[in-house]
């Protein structure tokens, strides 16, 4: 699956009219990019995703994420899934949440919190591509050993913190199962200079129903 990452809800909107995003992944730093309190942009972009909405908890100690996760749940509904930060007391949210709300652990950068990932749970790992790349030297390669780990379990990989149409299909080349991108690099996956210029040809040369 492809999703928007994004909390904005004409971003949501625009996604929605294509017809081929499934989903909407949010962050904190997403959420603060809105105009609207969190609570009513997540209202409203529940209302308008076609599929899962995802929701990042913010607090920090195991009762308070608990707590977080099911106030998420009551405003987003059956489209919720949690993105539970990758930490000790994160992975112990996902065992107990995850049972009753879908989980993933997000902000990954080794695979070895894959494989915790998994036994704890989690519907998806979230791998931060790019900033894996950035700040440990190579994302895909994450992403080619979270694949290797998860590849009997029912944990799905979604790739994140993609910069690039290229890295975004590297990604899925490695073994991710899905990815959520910006709606500029969603916009940007869907064209190619020589599409635009085999097009023109057709239009110049041939003919058809119009
Ligand atoms: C994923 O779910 C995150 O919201 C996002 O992709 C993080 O990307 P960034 O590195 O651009 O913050």
């Amino acid at each position: 699956m492809i999703y928007l990452d994004s909390a904005l809800v004409s971003e949501a909107k625009t996604v929605e009219n294509w017809g081929w995003v499934k989903g909407i992944t949010t962050n904190p730093t997403l959420l603060a990019k809105s105009d609207l309190p969190p609570e009513t942009a997540l209202k409203q972009l529940a209302a308008i995703s076609p599929g899962e909405l995802y929701y990042q908890l913010m607090a920090t100690d195991f009762q308070g994420m608990v707590t977080e996760g099911r106030k998420a749940f009551d405003i987003i509904g059956d489209k919720t899934v949690l993105k539970v930060p990758a930490t000790a007391v994160g992975f112990q949210v996902v065992a107990h949440l995850s049972p009753e709300i879908p989980c993933s652990v997000t902000a990954i950068y080794s695979a070895a919190q894959a494989a915790v990932a998994t036994e704890a749970g989690a519907k998806y790992a979230i791998a931060y591509v790019n900033r894996a790349t950035r700040l440990l030297g190579d994302g895909l390669a994450l992403v080619q050993e979270m694949a290797t780990i998860l590849k009997d379990s029912s944990t799905e990989i979604l790739a994140a913190s993609l910069k690039s149409p290229a890295e975004a299909a590297g990604a899925l080349i490695a073994g991710a199962d899905h990815l959520t991108l910006p709606l500029e690099m969603l916009d940007a996956m869907t064209t190619h200079n020589l599409s635009e210029q085999t097009i023109d040809e057709f239009a110049q040369k041939g003919r058809g129903l119009v």
